[in-house]
């Protein structure tokens, strides 16, 4: 972990950074994102200041007060003032991402709709917008409009015609019961043992986002050793999660205070063991294994009769990996669909070897050579 400390100069020279897992530069995200290598990043999370142009102190109809975001971070003398700064960092963000890199900005009503526009204008294209729904929002003290309940994140790739950028739809569908992932989240505030608190017991930041949402981002769109960049660190949520999920950071941040507490933060997390984190294998990513690398590793023996689940049909499996069914030859496949009559079928998950223990599918001793390659 590394944190340094760097003004807005920009005379510095434009270098690579070395590249330690986690790494938090002091100073204004534009100037220092410009010294980075041009399409070195995976990865973009961006919470940008809201604007939330509170005005004056914030108070309940009890007139105790509220603990809402007043600080001069978030505030801009104007609209006009706010979308200068929005091109400025997302043209910086823009120039370090891999054509095939994505981002994510969360905001809310106050800027998510200029920042998107923006967004489109700079040749981002958008690949969805996620509600992130709150579980335990902020009441509206005054009762004078909803609930704020959501946040939004928009998701965009580098340019309309990406090819190549991560979504790891199967893990994540396979993590919701088999169906697809949907572009409303409900997650809870941060809260609790979670958010950060100072030595006076106060927050020691005021926007600190969930663990949860971020793990979320970061598992549906990038992969373990990705490099993930935060132009906006804070408390390094996004670093903390990285630092778990096995992907390398690179946040920044302006304010000396949060960095310190993110870099301790950071510090602590204790990265989940690689096997936890290894890429979701599909059906199509895996790799492919012939039948007949079952007989030349000997796992089958030319002779063996493969039989399906009900023992009804029986084939011979052939010195050469094919196998015979009376009088056919062919492949387990071709073999399979012609036992049931049927047009095609996958022999992996049709014949079965005898063994002591009973049937053992032939899938599952593919899944055994799978696995040995993945140990490399
Ligand atoms: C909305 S907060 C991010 C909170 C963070 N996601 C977390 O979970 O703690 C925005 C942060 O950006 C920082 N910031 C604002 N303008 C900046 C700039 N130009 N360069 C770097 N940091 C900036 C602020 O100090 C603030 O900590």
């Amino acid at each position: 972990m590394v944190v340094s400390r760097r003004g807005a100069s920009a005379k510095a020279p434009r270098t690579q950074f070395e590249m330690p897992s986690s790494h938090i530069v002091v100073g204004d995200c534009v100037a220092e994102m410009s010294k980075m290598q041009a399409g070195s990043v995976d990865l973009v999370f961006a919470d940008p200041p809201y604007n939330l142009q509170l005005k004056g102190d914030l108070k309940r109809p009890d007139e105790s007060h509220v603990d809402a975001v007043n600080n001069d971070w978030d505030k801009f003398s104007s609209f006009a003032a706010y979308d200068d700064f929005t091109r400025a960092w997302l043209l910086a963000a823009r120039r370090i991402m891999k054509p095939s890199a994505t981002i994510w900005v969360i905001g809310s009503y106050h800027n998510i709709f200029r920042v998107g526009a923006i967004m489109q204008d700079l040749g981002f294209w958008v690949l969805n917008d996620i509600v992130w729904r709150k579980t335990n929002p902020m009441p509206n003290f005054r009762g004078r409009r909803f609930t704020n309940a959501h946040e939004t994140m928009i998701w965009a790739a580098r340019d309309e015609n990406a090819k190549g950028y991560t979504f790891n739809y199967e893990a994540l569908k396979a993590a919701n019961e088999d169906v697809q992932a949907r572009s409303d989240w409900l997650i809870p505030l941060c809260t609790g043992d979670e958010r950060l608190k100072g030595g006076d017991g106060k927050k020691v930041h005021p926007t600190q986002k969930p663990e949860g949402l971020l793990a979320r981002v970061l598992l549906s769109s990038s992969k373990p050793g990705d490099l993930v960049v935060d132009p906006f660190n804070g408390t390094g949520t996004t670093g903390a999660v990285a630092k778990r999920l096995g992907r390398r950071y690179v946040g920044f941040e302006r304010d000396q205070t949060y960095a310190t507490a993110a870099e301790a933060r950071i510090a602590a997390i204790e990265p989940l063991p690689e096997a936890t984190l290894a890429p979701f294998m599909t059906a199509r990513g895996a790799p492919r294994v012939a039948f007949s690398e079952l007989v030349e590793r000997g796992m089958i023996v030319p002779g063996t009769k493969l039989v399906d689940s009900k023992k009804k049909h029986a084939a011979l499996v052939r010195a050469d990996g094919a196998i015979m069914l009376g009088d056919k030859v062919g492949s387990i496949h071709r073999m399979g669909a012609l036992a049931q009559g049927a047009e095609a079928c996958n022999g992996w998950s049709f014949w079965h070897v005898e063994t002591m223990k009973g049937l053992k599918l032939i899938d599952e001793l593919r899944a055994e050579i799978r696995s040995e390659m993945a140990a490399g």
